[in-house]
């Protein structure tokens, strides 16, 4: 028997925007894009070259059917062609292939793809519609929702983007049992991210889930990305632009990017993310918001899925410096995000240097 999928929409100002529609397989797209009013219309994937050739037929197919035309733009995998240059391109085949304001793109792959097909789609002739049609677990849960969008320039992460809202959101979580191993392990941090920052209970879910989630039972993951969503959702909504409450959502990232950074990225995102939140976790017990054996449990967590909380030998003095020049500054202030208790977590100013120093020498000490 098939099982359900489910569809949780995203509202602005009291109206739904846009939904998210979460499937076993790619059979619903079609009528998800044909509700948009895609008929007569032209449509790019934007796909890369692994993504590619797992799943842009099935994708393809069940555009072509409710699409005039359905044409195709291969990126080379990786964060390194997330630049303007590869934008670029896309803009010269979007032109080539006559696109207008009404035509769309569709965003086919990881958090990579997707970003730059927001931003394109943003920026082509002032903005057009776009789909995403994220396949990591890192994208399935948080960049596909929200409508952040950009891409790298020079080494600067994230530097070029803009605020652009997808019209749907259609994961099949059924492209997750391709996923490396390792991309599978940096999602799990963000997701217990979500956890720890605004449902305790979910949090504990996820650890008596651990093996059915390691495994990928289909089950198991759809009533996980389901909740993770909803976490994201429910942040996204309140704070569209990120005035406030979305800030949240940068448990662990200050010292997360700064590490990622240090690190020339050859440690992946959610690896960095997870030493970052034990350091934030850390910071909450010297602060005594949490006692040790919380401090332990959160770590173990972590562990458990595959992530680190060390990160080796980095001079603790440097990543503190790399801290300073991350966008969560404010006023010259750090926005720290620290946890009142497992799942409750609140933003602080009063975050001093030698207390993220401690944090950090924590995480970087063997
Ligand atoms: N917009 C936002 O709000 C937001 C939030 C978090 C992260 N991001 C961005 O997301 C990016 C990271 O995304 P990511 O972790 O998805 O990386 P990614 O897009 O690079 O994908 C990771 C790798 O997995 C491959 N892949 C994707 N789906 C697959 C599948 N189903 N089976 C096999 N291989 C597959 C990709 O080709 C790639 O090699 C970063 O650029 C980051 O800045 C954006
Ligand atoms: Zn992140």
């Amino acid at each position: 028997m098939k099982k359900e999928g489910r569809t949780l929409p995203v509202r602005r100002e009291g109206e739904i925007c846009y939904e998210i529609r979460l499937e076993q397989d790619f059979e619903k797209l079609a009528e998800g894009a044909a509700e948009l009013g895609t008929e007569g219309r032209k449509i790019c994937i934007v796909t890369d070259t692994h993504v590619g050739p797992l799943y842009l037929e099935a994708v393809r197919e069940r555009l072509s059917g409710v699409c005039s035309r359905v044409t195709v733009y291969t990126i080379e995998a990786g964060e390194d062609y997330k630049t303007l240059d590869t934008v670029r391109g896309l803009y010269e085949h979007l032109i080539l292939e006559h696109f207008d304001r009404r035509d769309l793109l569709a965003a086919l792959g990881g958090g990579v793809i997707g970003d730059l097909t927001g931003f394109a789609a943003a920026t082509y002739l002032r903005g057009i519609s776009f789909i995403q049609i994220p396949t990591t677990l890192l994208s399935q849960v948080d960049s596909s929702i929200g409508g952040k969008t950009g891409v790298d320039f020079d080494s600067y992460k994230n530097m070029v983007g803009a605020f652009h809202m997808p019209r749907l959101v259609y994961m099949n979580l059924s492209v997750l049992q391709t996923l490396p191993e390792r991309q599978f392990a940096s999602g799990m941090a963000e997701i217990l991210k979500h956890g720890l920052i605004k449902n305790a209970d979910y949090f504990q879910w996820l650890l008596d889930h651990r093996q059915d989630i390691l495994e990928r039972k289909p089950e198991a993951l759809m009533q996980m990305i389901e909740e993770s969503c909803k976490i994201k959702r429910d942040v996204v909504e309140k704070d569209p632009t990120e005035q406030g409450e979305r800030a949240l959502l940068n448990f662990g990232h200050t010292i997360g990017h700064a590490v990622e950074k240090l690190k020339n990225f050859q440690m992946y995102h959610g690896e960095c993310v997870a030493a970052g939140c034990a350091a934030a976790a850390y910071l909450s017990w010297k602060r005594g918001l949490i006692d040790e054996s919380e401090l332990d449990r959160i770590c173990g967590a972590f562990q458990s899925f595959s992530l680190p909380v060390k990160v080796g030998r980095i001079d603790p003095a440097k990543v503190l410096e790399t801290t300073r020049s991350d966008k969560k500054m404010e006023a010259g202030r750090i926005k720290f995000v620290l946890l009142q208790r497992t799942g409750c977590a609140f933003v602080d100013r009063t975050v001093t240097e030698a207390e993220m120093l401690d944090a950090i020498k924590w995480i970087t000490e063997e």
